[in-house]
């Protein structure tokens, strides 16, 4: 059984401990999104790494922004307003069909979004579809081990699992890093 997160919960997505232990720009530089890339932000909340990547990428390249909740598309929404932004582009998603075409993106991002899919593979596998050939996946979710914060130990999912299923999907693993001692990142390419 999965937890999905609460999207009345919203406000704990930007906060000052986030901000300090999972810095936005700083994080997707470290996973290697560049400008030029066309972004699909796979469970985007809020918009606490897209609005950001939206910036990186330029305005001329799309970040599409996906979520199956319309009320996280809503502050994505109002976010892009404020922040002056017209390369956003939200997505209203199913649990396992994120809509857009096959090979669309070159750069798939996923932050605290696997743990919460009951079937990750057969997410992964929908992820896949979506990348251009040598498109990008990066996976940054929990550690699986005790911490302050976060979901429960047994929702989490290891860094071995993950590199274990990117692997039989057809990804080749190109990084791993460990953000913020509680959080790991996984970047990887389609073959
Ligand atoms: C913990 S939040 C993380 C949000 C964002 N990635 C961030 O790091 O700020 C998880 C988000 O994933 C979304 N989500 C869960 N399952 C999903 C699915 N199958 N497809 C798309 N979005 C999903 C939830 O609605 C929620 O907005």
């Amino acid at each position: 059984m999965v937890h999905k997160f609460n999207p009345a919960n919203k406000k704990k997505l930007d906060d000052p401990w986030r901000r300090e232990n999972l810095p936005p720009i700083p994080t997707l530089e470290k996973l290697g999104l560049i400008s030029g890339d066309t972004m699909a932000d796979l469970g985007c909340g809020i918009g606490y790494f897209t609005i950001p990547a939206a910036e990186i990428v330029r305005e001329s390249y799309k970040v599409f922004a996906l979520d199956t909740s319309e009320e996280m598309l809503a502050e994505v929404e109002k976010r892009a307003v404020l922040a002056g932004l017209s390369n956003v582009v939200t997505v209203k998603t199913e649990e396992y069909d994120l809509m857009l075409p096959n090979e669309s993106v070159s750069f798939a991002l996923m932050v605290n979004v696997l743990h919460e899919i009951e079937n990750k593979e057969k997410f992964l596998q929908e992820a896949h579809r979506l990348l251009k050939s040598t498109g990008k996946i990066a996976v940054v979710d929990w550690e699986k081990k005790l911490t302050e914060f976060g979901p429960p130990i047994d929702h989490r999912i290891s860094i071995d699992e993950v590199r274990d299923m990117l692997e039989r999907i057809g990804y080749k693993l190109i990084k791993d890093m460990q953000l913020a001692e509680v959080f790991y990142g996984l970047v990887a390419v389609k073959k």
